[in-house]
Protein backbone atom coordinates (compact mmCIF):
# COMPACT_ATOMS: atom_id res chain seq x y z
CA UNK A 1 0.00 0.00 0.00
CA UNK A 2 1.31 3.31 -0.86
CA UNK A 3 1.15 5.95 2.21
CA UNK A 4 1.64 9.09 1.16
CA UNK A 5 1.30 12.11 4.03
CA UNK A 6 -2.21 13.04 2.73
CA UNK A 7 -3.37 9.55 3.60
CA UNK A 8 -1.07 9.67 6.70
CA UNK A 9 -3.14 12.32 7.63
CA UNK A 10 -6.61 12.36 6.56
CA UNK A 11 -6.79 8.17 7.50
CA UNK A 12 -6.74 8.84 11.30
CA UNK A 13 -8.92 12.07 11.12
CA UNK A 14 -11.61 10.29 8.81
CA UNK A 15 -11.41 7.29 11.94
CA UNK A 16 -11.93 9.49 14.24
CA UNK A 17 -14.78 10.92 12.52
CA UNK A 18 -16.55 7.50 12.31
CA UNK A 19 -15.87 6.63 16.00
CA UNK A 20 -17.38 9.54 17.22
CA UNK A 21 -20.48 9.16 14.69
CA UNK A 22 -20.48 5.42 15.91
CA UNK A 23 -20.80 6.69 19.61
CA UNK A 24 -23.41 8.92 18.61
CA UNK A 25 -25.49 6.17 16.54
CA UNK A 26 -24.98 3.60 19.14
CA UNK A 27 -26.45 6.08 22.13
CA UNK A 28 -29.16 7.80 20.97
CA UNK A 29 -32.20 8.89 23.41
CA UNK A 30 -34.51 5.86 23.70
CA UNK A 31 -37.52 5.05 25.54
CA UNK A 32 -38.25 1.55 26.63
CA UNK A 33 -42.06 1.13 26.89
CA UNK A 34 -42.69 -2.04 27.44
CA UNK A 35 -43.68 -2.10 30.85
CA UNK A 36 -44.74 1.36 31.10
CA UNK A 37 -47.61 2.01 34.02
CA UNK A 38 -51.09 3.65 33.02
CA UNK A 39 -50.61 7.12 34.41
CA UNK A 40 -53.11 9.65 36.01
CA UNK A 41 -52.85 12.66 36.31
CA UNK A 42 -54.92 16.18 38.05
CA UNK A 43 -57.01 17.20 34.97
CA UNK A 44 -57.88 20.56 36.12
CA UNK A 45 -54.51 20.97 36.63
CA UNK A 46 -53.26 20.19 33.51
CA UNK A 47 -56.63 22.56 32.18
CA UNK A 48 -54.43 25.25 33.78
CA UNK A 49 -51.19 24.49 31.93
CA UNK A 50 -53.12 24.11 28.56
CA UNK A 51 -53.31 27.37 27.21
CA UNK A 52 -50.13 27.37 25.65
CA UNK A 53 -50.93 24.16 23.56
CA UNK A 54 -53.99 26.26 22.13
CA UNK A 55 -52.57 28.01 19.27
CA UNK A 56 -51.92 24.69 17.51
CA UNK A 57 -53.74 21.64 19.07
CA UNK A 58 -56.88 24.46 19.69
CA UNK A 59 -58.15 25.21 22.96
CA UNK A 60 -60.43 21.92 23.24
CA UNK A 61 -57.86 19.36 21.50
CA UNK A 62 -59.12 19.73 18.22
CA UNK A 63 -56.05 21.20 16.09
CA UNK A 64 -56.35 24.42 14.27
CA UNK A 65 -54.43 22.69 11.07
CA UNK A 66 -54.57 19.54 10.08
CA UNK A 67 -50.60 18.83 10.00
CA UNK A 68 -51.17 18.97 13.37
CA UNK A 69 -52.29 16.24 15.59
CA UNK A 70 -55.84 16.41 17.87
CA UNK A 71 -55.02 15.69 21.48
CA UNK A 72 -58.52 15.63 22.63
CA UNK A 73 -59.86 11.79 23.45
CA UNK A 74 -56.13 10.36 23.44
CA UNK A 75 -55.18 8.04 25.62
CA UNK A 76 -53.78 9.59 28.57
CA UNK A 77 -50.60 7.78 29.09
CA UNK A 78 -49.97 7.40 24.92
CA UNK A 79 -50.05 11.45 25.50
CA UNK A 80 -47.38 11.59 28.44
CA UNK A 81 -44.84 8.95 27.03
CA UNK A 82 -44.65 11.25 23.35
CA UNK A 83 -44.39 14.23 26.22
CA UNK A 84 -41.63 12.37 27.74
CA UNK A 85 -40.46 11.25 24.37
CA UNK A 86 -40.23 14.75 23.25
CA UNK A 87 -38.49 16.04 26.39
CA UNK A 88 -35.88 13.58 26.18
CA UNK A 89 -35.01 13.33 22.89
CA UNK A 90 -36.52 10.03 22.04
CA UNK A 91 -38.85 11.84 19.32
CA UNK A 92 -37.42 14.64 17.56
CA UNK A 93 -39.51 17.96 16.50
CA UNK A 94 -38.33 21.04 16.43
CA UNK A 95 -41.36 22.40 17.59
CA UNK A 96 -42.24 20.07 20.42
CA UNK A 97 -39.43 19.69 21.97
CA UNK A 98 -38.30 22.95 23.64
CA UNK A 99 -42.34 23.01 24.90
CA UNK A 100 -41.60 19.69 26.45
CA UNK A 101 -38.70 20.95 27.95
CA UNK A 102 -40.34 23.72 29.61
CA UNK A 103 -42.51 20.99 31.26
CA UNK A 104 -42.21 18.95 34.61
CA UNK A 105 -43.11 15.46 34.95
CA UNK A 106 -46.58 16.26 37.12
CA UNK A 107 -47.73 19.39 34.04
CA UNK A 108 -46.50 16.30 31.47
CA UNK A 109 -49.38 13.72 33.60
CA UNK A 110 -51.86 16.52 34.43
CA UNK A 111 -51.86 17.91 30.75
CA UNK A 112 -51.95 14.26 29.79
CA UNK A 113 -55.20 13.51 31.92
CA UNK A 114 -56.99 16.88 30.37
CA UNK A 115 -56.51 16.28 26.89
CA UNK A 116 -57.64 12.23 27.63
CA UNK A 117 -60.96 13.88 29.08
CA UNK A 118 -61.87 16.32 26.54
CA UNK A 119 -64.69 14.14 23.36
CA UNK A 120 -62.61 13.23 19.94
CA UNK A 121 -63.40 15.07 16.72
CA UNK A 122 -66.54 14.39 15.40
CA UNK A 123 -65.97 13.38 11.89
CA UNK A 124 -68.48 14.87 9.42
CA UNK A 125 -67.77 11.99 6.57
CA UNK A 126 -67.86 8.78 7.67
CA UNK A 127 -65.19 6.44 6.76
CA UNK A 128 -66.21 3.76 3.67
CA UNK A 129 -66.40 0.10 4.27
CA UNK A 130 -64.86 -1.65 1.12
CA UNK A 131 -62.09 1.15 0.55
CA UNK A 132 -58.53 0.11 0.18
CA UNK A 133 -57.59 2.21 3.65
CA UNK A 134 -60.82 -0.07 5.13
CA UNK A 135 -59.26 -3.78 3.95
CA UNK A 136 -55.67 -2.56 5.21
CA UNK A 137 -56.72 -1.11 8.44
CA UNK A 138 -58.93 -4.45 9.34
CA UNK A 139 -56.85 -7.41 7.27
CA UNK A 140 -53.84 -5.79 6.23
CA UNK A 141 -52.39 -7.55 3.15
CA UNK A 142 -50.37 -10.61 4.20
CA UNK A 143 -48.88 -10.39 0.12
CA UNK A 144 -47.23 -7.37 1.10
CA UNK A 145 -46.26 -7.59 4.90
CA UNK A 146 -48.88 -5.70 6.53
CA UNK A 147 -50.53 -6.63 9.40
CA UNK A 148 -53.95 -5.59 10.07
CA UNK A 149 -54.20 -2.21 11.97
CA UNK A 150 -57.06 -3.04 14.34
CA UNK A 151 -55.24 -5.67 15.79
CA UNK A 152 -53.18 -2.68 18.33
CA UNK A 153 -55.64 0.42 17.31
CA UNK A 154 -58.89 -1.35 18.02
CA UNK A 155 -61.90 -2.43 15.66
CA UNK A 156 -62.92 1.55 15.51
CA UNK A 157 -59.32 2.67 16.00
CA UNK A 158 -60.46 4.27 19.08
CA UNK A 159 -57.10 2.19 20.90
CA UNK A 160 -56.91 -0.98 22.15
CA UNK A 161 -59.65 -2.48 24.84
CA UNK A 162 -58.23 -6.06 25.02
CA UNK A 163 -60.79 -7.45 27.91
CA UNK A 164 -63.63 -4.90 27.55
CA UNK A 165 -65.39 -6.37 30.62
CA UNK A 166 -62.27 -5.74 32.76
CA UNK A 167 -61.58 -3.03 34.60
CA UNK A 168 -57.85 -3.76 35.55
CA UNK A 169 -55.15 -1.67 34.61
CA UNK A 170 -53.19 -3.35 31.60
CA UNK A 171 -50.06 -1.28 31.33
CA UNK A 172 -48.56 -2.97 27.84
CA UNK A 173 -52.11 -1.33 26.02
CA UNK A 174 -52.25 1.82 27.69
CA UNK A 175 -49.61 3.77 25.77
CA UNK A 176 -51.43 2.87 21.77
CA UNK A 177 -52.83 5.64 20.76
CA UNK A 178 -56.43 6.13 19.20
CA UNK A 179 -56.43 6.85 15.63
CA UNK A 180 -59.93 7.13 14.72
CA UNK A 181 -60.69 11.35 13.72
CA UNK A 182 -56.67 11.92 14.06
CA UNK A 183 -55.87 14.26 10.95
CA UNK A 184 -54.96 12.24 7.46
CA UNK A 185 -52.08 14.78 6.83
CA UNK A 186 -51.07 13.87 10.19
CA UNK A 187 -50.90 10.32 9.96
CA UNK A 188 -49.52 10.13 6.80
CA UNK A 189 -46.41 12.41 8.34
CA UNK A 190 -46.24 9.84 10.95
CA UNK A 191 -45.96 6.56 9.17
CA UNK A 192 -43.38 8.16 6.57
CA UNK A 193 -41.47 8.84 9.82
CA UNK A 194 -42.12 5.22 11.40
CA UNK A 195 -40.82 3.71 7.87
CA UNK A 196 -37.99 6.12 7.10
CA UNK A 197 -36.86 6.01 10.29
CA UNK A 198 -36.99 9.42 11.62
CA UNK A 199 -39.50 8.33 14.42
CA UNK A 200 -37.93 5.43 16.20
CA UNK A 201 -36.31 6.50 19.69
CA UNK A 202 -39.45 3.99 21.69
CA UNK A 203 -39.84 0.56 21.78
CA UNK A 204 -43.31 1.17 20.51
CA UNK A 205 -41.83 3.30 17.63
CA UNK A 206 -39.99 0.02 16.55
CA UNK A 207 -43.02 -2.42 16.32
CA UNK A 208 -44.86 0.73 14.11
CA UNK A 209 -41.09 1.00 12.03
CA UNK A 210 -42.09 -3.08 11.38
CA UNK A 211 -45.08 -1.97 10.46
CA UNK A 212 -44.90 0.89 8.08
CA UNK A 213 -41.89 -0.68 6.41
CA UNK A 214 -43.54 -2.46 3.62
CA UNK A 215 -46.30 0.42 3.10
CA UNK A 216 -46.25 2.32 -0.41
CA UNK A 217 -47.08 6.11 -0.08
CA UNK A 218 -50.37 4.70 -1.85
CA UNK A 219 -51.54 2.60 1.19
CA UNK A 220 -49.90 4.98 3.46
CA UNK A 221 -52.33 8.00 1.76
CA UNK A 222 -55.47 5.34 1.83
CA UNK A 223 -55.13 4.82 5.54
CA UNK A 224 -54.28 8.10 6.76
CA UNK A 225 -57.35 8.76 4.95
CA UNK A 226 -59.80 6.06 6.07
CA UNK A 227 -59.00 6.82 10.05
CA UNK A 228 -59.37 10.44 10.07
CA UNK A 229 -63.05 9.61 9.40
CA UNK A 230 -63.51 6.88 11.79
C1 LIG B 1 -46.52 25.82 17.76
C2 LIG B 1 -47.40 24.67 17.65
C3 LIG B 1 -47.54 23.74 18.84
C4 LIG B 1 -47.78 24.06 20.16
C5 LIG B 1 -47.94 25.45 20.77
C6 LIG B 1 -47.89 22.80 20.87
N1 LIG B 1 -47.73 21.76 20.00
FE1 LIG B 1 -47.84 19.78 20.45
N2 LIG B 1 -47.42 19.28 18.53
C7 LIG B 1 -47.15 20.19 17.52
C8 LIG B 1 -46.74 19.46 16.34
C9 LIG B 1 -46.33 20.07 15.01
C10 LIG B 1 -46.78 18.08 16.67
C11 LIG B 1 -46.40 16.91 15.76
C12 LIG B 1 -44.94 16.63 15.96
C13 LIG B 1 -44.42 15.53 15.06
O1 LIG B 1 -44.74 15.54 13.87
O2 LIG B 1 -43.69 14.67 15.56
C14 LIG B 1 -47.21 18.02 18.05
C15 LIG B 1 -47.38 16.82 18.74
C16 LIG B 1 -47.80 16.74 20.05
C17 LIG B 1 -48.05 15.50 20.76
C18 LIG B 1 -47.97 14.11 20.17
C19 LIG B 1 -49.36 13.70 19.70
C20 LIG B 1 -49.44 12.37 19.02
O3 LIG B 1 -50.54 12.01 18.55
O4 LIG B 1 -48.43 11.66 18.95
C21 LIG B 1 -48.42 15.82 22.02
C22 LIG B 1 -48.79 14.87 23.14
C23 LIG B 1 -48.40 17.27 22.11
N3 LIG B 1 -48.02 17.80 20.90
C24 LIG B 1 -48.73 17.97 23.26
C25 LIG B 1 -48.66 19.37 23.36
C26 LIG B 1 -48.91 20.07 24.59
C27 LIG B 1 -49.31 19.43 25.91
C28 LIG B 1 -48.72 21.40 24.33
C29 LIG B 1 -48.79 22.57 25.29
C30 LIG B 1 -47.94 22.49 26.45
C31 LIG B 1 -48.36 21.52 22.91
N4 LIG B 1 -48.32 20.25 22.37
C32 LIG B 1 -48.12 22.69 22.23
C33 LIG B 1 -47.27 21.56 17.60
C34 LIG B 1 -47.49 22.28 18.76
C1 LIG C 1 -48.44 -4.61 16.78
C2 LIG C 1 -49.19 -3.44 17.15
C3 LIG C 1 -49.49 -2.39 16.09
C4 LIG C 1 -49.99 -2.59 14.83
C5 LIG C 1 -50.32 -3.89 14.14
C6 LIG C 1 -50.17 -1.27 14.28
N1 LIG C 1 -49.80 -0.31 15.18
FE1 LIG C 1 -49.77 1.70 14.87
N2 LIG C 1 -48.94 2.00 16.71
C7 LIG C 1 -48.66 1.00 17.60
C8 LIG C 1 -48.03 1.58 18.78
C9 LIG C 1 -47.60 0.82 20.01
C10 LIG C 1 -47.94 2.97 18.54
C11 LIG C 1 -47.33 4.05 19.45
C12 LIG C 1 -45.97 4.47 18.94
C13 LIG C 1 -45.30 5.46 19.87
O1 LIG C 1 -45.45 5.36 21.08
O2 LIG C 1 -44.65 6.37 19.38
C14 LIG C 1 -48.52 3.20 17.23
C15 LIG C 1 -48.61 4.45 16.63
C16 LIG C 1 -49.24 4.68 15.42
C17 LIG C 1 -49.41 5.98 14.82
C18 LIG C 1 -48.98 7.32 15.42
C19 LIG C 1 -50.19 7.98 16.07
C20 LIG C 1 -49.91 9.39 16.53
O3 LIG C 1 -50.83 9.99 17.10
O4 LIG C 1 -48.81 9.90 16.32
C21 LIG C 1 -50.05 5.79 13.62
C22 LIG C 1 -50.46 6.86 12.63
C23 LIG C 1 -50.26 4.37 13.48
N3 LIG C 1 -49.76 3.72 14.58
C24 LIG C 1 -50.90 3.79 12.39
C25 LIG C 1 -51.03 2.42 12.20
C26 LIG C 1 -51.55 1.83 10.99
C27 LIG C 1 -52.09 2.61 9.81
C28 LIG C 1 -51.45 0.47 11.14
C29 LIG C 1 -51.82 -0.63 10.16
C30 LIG C 1 -51.17 -0.58 8.86
C31 LIG C 1 -50.89 0.23 12.47
N4 LIG C 1 -50.64 1.44 13.07
C32 LIG C 1 -50.65 -1.03 13.00
C33 LIG C 1 -48.93 -0.35 17.46
C34 LIG C 1 -49.37 -0.96 16.31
Amino acid sequence: MIFTTRTAILFPLAWAAMAAGMVLAANPPFDDLRKQAPIHGDAVAGASKAATCAACHGAKGIAVAPNFPNLAGQSATYLYVQLRAFRGGARVNPVMQPLAKTLTDHDMRNLAAHFALLPGKAVSRAAQASSRGSILFHDGDAALGVPPCQGCHGIDGRGPRPDRTSTAPQPAWSSFPVLAGQNAPYVLTQLKAFRDGTRIGTSNDKVMQGVAHDLTIADMRALAGYVSRL
